[in-house]
């Protein structure tokens, strides 16, 4: 899709898109287009339903005296309560309805309603990420009906009367929209392309050209320096465990220098998650080549902030692997030494994620020092049982940190929900054998990794862990902006946390 800004004038093909406040009151381009087409649209407006409520829309197709295809009047809704995931999400909307109906080009004229917060340039900006988002597809793998599937919609022109002021605000945004791009073809590619060395690779590629520095540890690194425990779960896939550590030092201002510590962001990267030994049954078995959306987000994070060049020192650490079950795999009943010298008993090997995690987290922490840690990841069914689609669970030993973190999730809209860590859960994580085992009893299953996870930090280093199973996958029809089953969640959120709180 390809997106412009243009000042106001004469729209001379394809679709003219129009506000109106809820109510049904035009605003002015609205009003321009009603004129030019000799009253088509206040015609229309009166034989139908509708009110101007946020995403209705009323359209007139082939309307006389006016060059345009089509008229689209959108309703805005309540000015008030205008913001920029409302603007996102009707960008969102437009676009969508514009590829049903085959339209190929678009003018977005929508004028800031009296009343509201938003800035002119920001409406432009933000409708037009809304319709960026919209383009995603992932089609590489059909062969048949191509045209059926085609997104037809190729030009989009947003009409401000702040040019220079929307392309500014959007060059960040576009940013954000390509690393959530890469998170989603990650996560939809399937596993039989996409395993641990070829995910490595595409990190890689697609990052070293922006400054980034990306270093791949391979598996027999790895073992010789002791990663016990992610090793142990690659152990029985044919593919080779990779742990990418990818270093953006965009740090410019006294405040935070390039050589200033590190904010860490922490991915789990199972490639496809097939349980191990303790195998998961087929129905629970599918969709797991998307348990790599922890790295897949961390590794579009990066991509966007070294798009835009952000001002911060971020470092991604990655733990990727397979969990395949063959005469080399990990056992349950199997003691692992983690890289942080802790001995983990294993009891069920589908409880591989923490494992993974844990040699990423010290890994991360002795390397860098990090002023923080966020990791992502996949980590529980429980977490989709207790939030559905709507958070992710946030567990944290540092309560700004988690403040933080749900001021950007709302901002976004990818929104997150605390959940508590205590001693009490703790215990249930103790080992007859070793320092630790692997699950917890059959309750609170998010909690337990997540206390599992925080044996693995050190020094009170502040520590934020997004268990992202529910709203890293899920059925695009769901959400406007999200047309496909990897999301790319996270990405906007970890944007915004470092735009508010991280960069110079
Ligand atoms: N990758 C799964 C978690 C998951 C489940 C992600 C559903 C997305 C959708 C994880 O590795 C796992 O298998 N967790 C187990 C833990 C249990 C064995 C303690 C789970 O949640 O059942
Ligand atoms: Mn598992
Ligand atoms: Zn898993």
């Amino acid at each position: 899709m390809q997106i412009s800004f243009v000042a106001p004038s004469d729209i001379t093909a394809g679709a003219w898109v129009v506000g109106a406040g809820e109510g049904g009151a035009l605003l002015p381009a609205a009003a321009r287009a009603d004129k030019a087409s000799g009253g088509a649209l206040s015609r229309a407006l009166k034989v139908s339903r509708f009110t101007g409520k946020s995403g209705q829309m009323l359209e007139v197709l082939a309307p006389a005296g006016a060059k345009a295809s089509r008229l689209l009047l959108v309703g805005l809704g309540k000015p008030e309560s205008l913001d920029e995931k409302g603007l996102e999400t009707l960008g969102a909307q437009i676009a969508g309805r514009l590829y049903a109906a085959g339209e190929t080009a678009a003018s977005l004229e929508i004028d800031v309603p009296k009343n509201a917060k938003v800035k002119k340039a920001e409406l432009a900006a933000h409708l037009a990420f809304g319709a960026k988002l919209k383009s995603y597809a992932f089609d590489k793998y059909r062969t048949k009906n191509l045209e059926e599937f085609e997104k037809k919609l190729k030009t989009v022109r947003i009409v401000s009367a702040e040019v220079a002021a929307a392309k500014k605000a959007y060059a960040g945004l576009d940013a954000v929209a390509e690393g959530i791009f890469l998170a989603r073809d990650l996560v939809n590619e399937p596993p039989n392309i996409l395993y641990p060395e070829e995910f490595a690779r595409r990190a890689k590629q697609a990052l070293s050209k922006l400054g980034v520095k990306v270093e791949v540890l391979g598996e027999a690194e790895m073992k010789k320096r002791g990663f016990g425990a992610l090793v142990g779960v690659g152990q029985g896939s044919a593919r080779e465990s990779q742990l990418v550590v990818m270093q953006w030092n965009g740090g410019t201002s006294s405040k935070n220098k390039k050589s200033g510590k590190p904010i860490a962001l922490v991915g789990k990267g199972v490639c496809f998650d097939s349980g191990g030994l303790s195998i998961k049954v087929g129905a629970g078995m599918q969709g797991m080549k998307g348990d790599m959306a922890g790295a897949a987000c961390v590794t579009g994070t990066i991509l966007a902030l070294a798009t835009r060049k952000a001002r911060v020192n971020v470092v991604g650490v990655i733990g990727l692997v397979e969990n395949m079950p063959d005469g080399g795999a990990f056992r349950p009943d199997d003691v692992l030494t983690s890289l942080s010298g802790q001995t983990i008993e294993v009891l069920n090997t589908d409880a591989e994620g923490r494992l993974v995690l844990a040699d990423a987290l010290t890994y991360t922490q002795r390397r860098f020092a990090p002023k923080a840690v966020i990791d992502l990841a996949t980590l529980t069914g429980a977490i989709v049982q207790t939030l559905g689609f709507e958070h992710a669970g946030v567990f944290s030993n540092n309560d700004d940190l988690v403040k933080h973190i749900q001021a950007a999730g709302r901002h976004t809209g990818e929104r997150v929900w605390r959940l508590p860590l205590d001693p009490f859960y703790d215990k249930m994580i103790r080992s007859k054998i070793a320092d630790m085992k692997n699950i917890g009893g059959g309750n609170s299953g998010s909690i337990t990794a997540a206390q599992f996870l925080l044996r693995f930090i050190e020094k009170d280093t502040p520590w934020a862990h997004l268990d992202i199973a529910g709203v890293a996958w899920q059925d695009g029809e769901q959400k406007p902006t999200i047309p496909s089953w990897g999301t790319g969640w996270g990405v906007r959120l970890l944007n915004r946390l470092m735009k508010e709180h991280y960069e110079a």
